[in-house]
Formats: structure tokens, C-alpha cells, sequence
């Protein structure tokens, strides 16, 4: 899927085809997943996942801990069967583990290779090739792993993991779940207590599965309100029965289209809640979206609820940059929301948007423009004045939305598509199935 080849690119149109309305289930969540699959794999015996996202970069977090050692099946239920090798029991993988698209598989199993006695080598697709690994190789290499990486810290590189590794205490410089997990899952083969300061809350979902496998794992607050976060390294891992919730970022953008779409009425169940991911619900609220929450319940640990969202007019609102962490992802599908609203829409605080798979902040701003909306980048955020709530004119023919090998802009520019008048033509879909495979399936269902 790695190819700007436009031989291989698959691009669509996507037109407005009618209100959402009936009932939809989304996929696993995405970060939920490559963690079930990552600690199973650490366990002895038998993990077993429900709901796991069968996406690309779940598929390629598999891919690798079979690579070292673990037994990873589907049986014909949908079962995820995970058999583990045991804290510090990974091995030396015989080729390069390819992590696709997948930031999370990389940044996560760099933190589990470092603290093994064993060398890999972590490749990935162009979009990969480009992002920053050093936020992980400085804290990492400070626990004594070794890192060999192409210009500026990316990938192509290669890591010399070490056993005995030295537990440190780090703070955090950027919020990142990402960074913080990397030293969690390092942390679980080194002597001692390895300890996470988080001045910036991120998803902990992290802390909420190690300790269901029985890491010893404490959080505290501390007098500047961070989180420190302490892992006890040499754990024992008991294999865990869990169920996946579905993912709020892959909901985003069926509950934005029923937004925005006139007469729609639809109920997305099993919507993971976790505070640390649902702020684009509240933001969404505080616009002025009709967002109904019905049988609030619990899913492996994890708040979950089903959604009843209905079409409503927008509004325009500045939004609170203390929300970033735990809306990171929806800011691309926000962008299309806020283009759609009444007034204008002004998110700042974005910088880390511009180092996800594509620079998010500049795709949207252009994706957007070539639709029809009203768009000013800023360094850190977008400014967007809305439509009011009338379709956005939608792509010119001949023109279409530059997707920058990024699932997030390809399937936002997607629902501005069904939400415009001539439709919007997306240059290539095959980033959509990293994440959410059923996307557009799931997509003609609501809107037949
Ligand atoms: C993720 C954390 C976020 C998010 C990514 C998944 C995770 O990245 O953007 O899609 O599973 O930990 P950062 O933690 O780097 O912001």
C-alpha cells in the first residue's frame, strides 16, 4: 500500500447520497488492538481478543510479534488466539519488520525490542519514512538500546536492544500515548521501577491493560498536576480474555455525517468512551450537535456507549487547546464539520498534527479549499468559516483532494464529499484500511 505509483492509487468520487439513518457498529479501536495483541504476546499461554480491528497496522503489530516468537490466529469466529512468549522472552526476528503505515506499531515495539537482547530492524511506507522516531530513541536510548536511524530520526533504522536495560524516570516533552507506551512496554523487562512523568494527559490505555495482565503499575498525581506514571519491570504476565471496544475515531466520522446531512437519524453502537479519546463528542455537543448517549456500559474495561446522533446545525466555536490530547485524531473530520457550521471555527494548538501520517494541519487546509470551503492555515490550527449550514461546493471535475498516503484526510474528505453539492474526488482510498477496511461499505449501508 506504501506506492505514490498512480497506477496503483484507487481514487473515488464521493457524492451526497441521502440521509444516515438505521443502526452501525464500527470496528475495534485501533489503539485498543495493537496493545491486546502486543502484551498477549508477552503473556505464557492463551490470550484471547474479541472485536480486535482487522486494519493494516494491526495486521503489521501481528506480523511482527509472530516475527518474534508469539502464535497469533484468527479461528473462523473472529477470535483473535494470541500465545505468548513470556517478559523477555522475544526473539531475534530473521528480516526487517515492516510497520507499513503504522506509527503506533513502531513507536510501541521499539519500546519492546529495546529492553531485549535482540537487534531489529523497523522499516515502513513513505508516510512512515518520514515521521519522527527520535521522540522515542532519546528516552530509549538512555535505558541503553542502540539505534542506528536514516536522517533526522526515521525509519529505515535499526535497533540493538539491550537485557539488563536501566529503569530511568522520564518526562514527557510532547504528549504523546505513543512515547509514553514505548517506555511503559520498556519498562517491563528492566529491573526496577520505570517511571513516566506526564505533564499532558494522553489515552491510557496503556496503563489500563498492563495492569490487567498484572503489571504492577501505580499512577499519582503530582503537585504540578502531572501524571507519573510507575511500571515494575520483570512482571509476570497472566494471558487475558478481552473484548474490544469500538473505536471513537473511526465513529467520528458517521456521527459528523449524520451531522451534517439533512434528515439524517443514526445510532452508532458500542462507541468506546474513554475520557482520554471521546472530546470530539463534547466539542461536537458544545457546536450545537444533537449527540445522544444510550446504555452507557463497560467493555473490557473501557466506558462504551451507543450513540444517537441527529442532523443539527453548527455552529462555530474557538476550540479549547486543553482538548487537543484526547481528540488527536478528529481534528481532521472536526475540520469538515467546522467548514459545514455557522460562523467561524478556530482550533489552535495543533502542532503535532503536522507530524502524523501526512502534515494534517496543510492537507486539510488544501483538501478543504479545492472543495469549496473557506480556510486559513496558522502555525499551530486551522480558522475555517462555515457554510452555515449549506453542502460545501464540493471538488471541480478534473481536481481532487491530495490524501498524502493519510487514512484520516482520504475518509474526512470522504463524508465532505457526501455532505457537498458536486461531490469531492479523493485521489486514493487504499489509506482507508489501515484503520477502518469497512469504512465505505459501511458507509453506502447508512445512506441507503
Ligand atoms: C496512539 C496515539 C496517538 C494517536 C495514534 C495512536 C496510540 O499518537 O495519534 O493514532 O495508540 O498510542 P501520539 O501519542 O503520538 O499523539
Amino acid at each position: 500500500m506504501s506506492s505514490h505509483d498512480p497506477a496503483q492509487m484507487r481514487p473515488r468520487r464521493f457524492t451526497a447520497n441521502g440521509p444516515l439513518r438505521g443502526r452501525i457498529r464500527v470496528p475495534g479501536d485501533k489503539s485498543i488492538s495493537h496493545r491486546s495483541i502486543m502484551l498477549g504476546a508477552l503473556a505464557v499461554g492463551e490470550t484471547r481478543v474479541t472485536g480486535l480491528l482487522e486494519g493494516e497496522d494491526v495486521l503489521s503489530t501481528a506480523a511482527a510479534m509472530r516475527a518474534m516468537g508469539a502464535t497469533i490466529e484468527r479461528d473462523a469466529d473472529g477470535m483473535w488466539h494470541v500465545h505468548g512468549v513470556g517478559v523477555g522472552g522475544l526473539l531475534q526476528p530473521q528480516a526487517a519488520l515492516d510497520m507499513g503505515n503504522s506509527g503506533t506499531s513502531t513507536r510501541l515495539l521499539m519500546g519492546l525490542v529495546a529492553t531485549h537482547p535482540i537487534t531489529a530492524t523497523f522499516v515502513g511506507d513513505a508516510s512512515l519514512s518520514k515521521r519522527p522516531m527520535g521522540r522515542v530513541i532519546d528516552p530509549l536510548s538512555t535505558m541503553g538500546a542502540e539505534f542506528t536511524a536514516s536522517p533526522g530520526g526515521r525509519l529505515p533504522l535499526t535497533l540493538r536492544g539491550i537485557s539488563p536495560a536501566v529503569p530511568i524516570e522520564y518526562r514527557l516533552p510532547v504528549a504523546s500515548a505513543q512515547v509514553k507506551s514505548a517506555i511503559l512496554l520498556a519498562g517491563l523487562n528492566t529491573p526496577g521501577i520505570t517511571t513516566v512523568i506526564e505533564p499532558i494527559p494522553t489515552r491510557d490505555h496503556s496503563e489500563r491493560m498492563l495492569r490487567g495482565f498484572g503489571a504492577e503499575l501505580t499512577v499519582d498525581i503530582a503537585d504540578d498536576g502531572a501524571r507519573v506514571i510507575k511500571v515494575r519491570g520483570e512482571a509476570e504476565f497472566k494471558p487475558q480474555d478481552i473484548v474490544v471496544p469500538g473505536d471513537p475515531s473511526s465513529a467520528a466520522f458517521f456521527v459528523v455525517a449524520a451531522l451534517l446531512i439533512e434528515g439524517s437519524d443514526l445510532v452508532v453502537e458500542n462507541v468506546g468512551l474513554n475520557p482520554t479519546r471521546a472530546a470530539l463528542f463534547d466539542v461536537l455537543r458544545l457546536m450545537g450537535g444533537s449527540i445522544e448517549e444510550l446504555d452507557r456500559r463497560d467493555v473490557g474495561g473501557e466506558p462504551v456507549a451507543d450513540l444517537r446522533v441527529r442532523h443539527s446545525l453548527l455552529s462555530g466555536i474557538d476550540v479549547d487547546p486543553a482538548v487537543v490530547p484526547s481528540m488527536v485524531d478528529e481534528f481532521p473530520i472536526l475540520f469538515v464539520a467546522a467548514a459545514l457550521a455557522k460562523g467561524r471555527t478556530v482550533t489552535t494548538g495543533l502542532e503535532e498534527l503536522r507530524v502524523k501520517e501526512s502534515d494534517r494541519i496543510s492537507a486539510m487546509r488544501a483538501a478543504l479549499e479545492l472543495a469549496g470551503a473557506t480556510v486559513t492555515e496558522t502555525e499551530d490550527g486551522l480558522i475555517i468559516d462555515g457554510t452555515g449550514g449549506d453542502p460545501l461546493p464540493g471538488t471541480a471535475e478534473g481536481a481532487s483532494v491530495v490524501t498524502h498516503l493519510d487514512h484520516r484526510i482520504a475518509m474526512s474528505m470522504a463524508i465532505a464529499g457526501i455532505a457537498s453539492k458536486r461531490g469531492v474526488e479523493v485521489d486514493d482510498t487504499r489509506p482507508i484500511a489501515t484503520s477502518f477496511p469497512v469504512f465505505e461499505s459501511l458507509l453506502e449501508g447508512a445512506t441507503r
